[in-house]
């Protein structure tokens, strides 16, 4: 481990099927009001609304409602619930729903109790809320798993209006308090949306473990995350009401993205750049924005990260390299990642989600550009890469 660093992650897990329960007793850390966020109605569909609204009515609770927090939450619907926290004096924000649910809840604490405008202050210029500002403590309750933002302080806002979608890591402060974890939430979740959750996960791994060539205790933990998730994802495809697969599933998508295996390294992060950019042009779901764009930006990184990529091959995917060149290997490990994806029915291009020839010039404006990883980009790099992807 090269790295200094600290480490700190202050929000308390409830995993499994009794998880729930826990709600009553976390509860009684917070004033009153509450402030219930969720999404389009699956949480209604699925009775998981009935069960949270009887628990926060038995704590007592003034529950004060947000609905239609929309996939891939929008600036607009930010500032809606900025106010109705203001206007309601709320104690405790707690998010129903998956990662779009959880980031816009998370959103909503910072912004709050900040007089100015949190989108230029925060998601623009990306800054911390002053260390004096009171942040409104979050909780989730998590049905879809995938982005990790149960775990982490990351939020991702799209500015419908000018198709700009950015995300903002703030510090620990917005970190969820608790996350009630129940992978029976999950078996709900169309088979489409558990599939992009499942390449997001692999992806933020990715991410993290393309960078750096030194012997890393957060590598050896990535590659385990790796090949676990591979046979749940499998299997999950295979039987989607499979609770061991599901479960596996939401407890690596935790881990994936909760600043453990990104420790001691500089990670890359442009795969997300790009698919952010991607999903403010078509709207797809941001696992599939990340697939599709995955097989040109890694082939081209593989040149100078070769050695990180034929471990790859080798400690993820079981290839016996013997008698193989390293650019064989690696192209293997590659080829590897491919046949899965096509496997369990991931898009391998952009224009598979509605990306056509003249959105690349405004996808490529909005993608934000930074080294990363193995490679320092340009703009014309970003371009090639989408037109690749098409
Ligand atoms: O809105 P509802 O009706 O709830 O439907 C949702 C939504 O349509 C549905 N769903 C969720 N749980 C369900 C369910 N349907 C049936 N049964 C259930 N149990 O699934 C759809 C997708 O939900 P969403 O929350 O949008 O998906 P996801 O968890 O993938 O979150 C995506 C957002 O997270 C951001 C993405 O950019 C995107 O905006 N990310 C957040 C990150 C973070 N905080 O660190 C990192 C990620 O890289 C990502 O960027
Ligand atoms: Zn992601």
């Amino acid at each position: 481990m090269q790295g200094n660093f600290s480490y700190h992650n202050p929000t308390k897990l409830y995993f499994g099927e009794d998880s729930l329960n826990y709600l009553i007793d976390e509860l009684k850390n917070y004033g009153p009001v509450v402030l219930l966020n969720y999404g389009s109605g699956s949480v209604k569909r699925n009775g998981i609304y009935d069960q949270v609204l009887a628990i926060l009515k038995q704590a007592g609770k003034t529950v004060v409602e947000n609905p239609g927090v929309m996939s891939n939450p929008t600036l607009e619907k930010l500032r809606e619930g900025i106010q109705i926290a203001r206007d309601n004096k709320v104690d405790l924000i707690l998010a129903l729903g998956g990662g779009s649910v959880c980031d816009y809840s998370k959103g909503v604490a910072a912004s709050v109790f900040y007089d100015g405008d949190c989108w230029e202050r925060f998601w623009l210029q990306g800054h911390q809320p002053d260390a004096d500002q009171t942040i409104l403590p979050v909780g989730c309750i998590l049905t879809m798993a995938g982005t990790g933002s149960e775990m982490n302080a990351g939020t991702v806002i799209t500015d419908a209006a000018n198709s700009f979608k950015v995300g903002h890591v703030f510090d620990d402060r917005l970190m969820p308090k608790f996350s009630i974890l129940n992978p029976r939430f999950t078996m709900t979740v169309p088979v489409e949306q558990m599939k992009a959750g499942i390449y997001d996960i692999m992806n933020h791994i990715f991410e993290q473990y393309f960078s750096d060539f030194d012997d890393n205790t957060s590598d050896y933990i990535s590659e385990g995350l790796m090949r676990g998730l591979i046979v749940a994802s499998r299997k999950a495809v295979k039987d989607p009401q499979d609770y061991e697969a599901r479960s596996n599933i939401m407890w690596t998508a935790t881990w994936a993205l909760n600043t453990l295996i990104g420790l001691g390294k500089r990670e890359d992060w442009m795969v997300h750049m790009i698919g952010h950019s991607v999903g403010a042009w078509t709207h797809a779901p941001h696992g599939y924005c990340l697939a599709a764009v995955s097989m040109a930006y890694y082939k081209r990184a593989m040149i100078p990260g070769l050695p990180k990529f034929v471990r790859f091959a080798k400690n993820v995917w079981n290839i016996d390299t013997t008698g193989m060149t390293d650019e064989q290997a690696a192209a293997a490990g590659l080829e590897a990642l491919k046949a899965w994806m096509i496997e369990i029915g991931l898009p391998l291009t952009i224009s598979e989600l509605g990306a056509t020839a003249d959105m690349i010039p405004g996808i490529t404006k909005g993608t934000i550009v930074y080294p990363a990883g193995y490679m320092d980009l340009k703009p014309e790099d970003i371009t090639q890469i989408l037109n690749e992807s098409m």
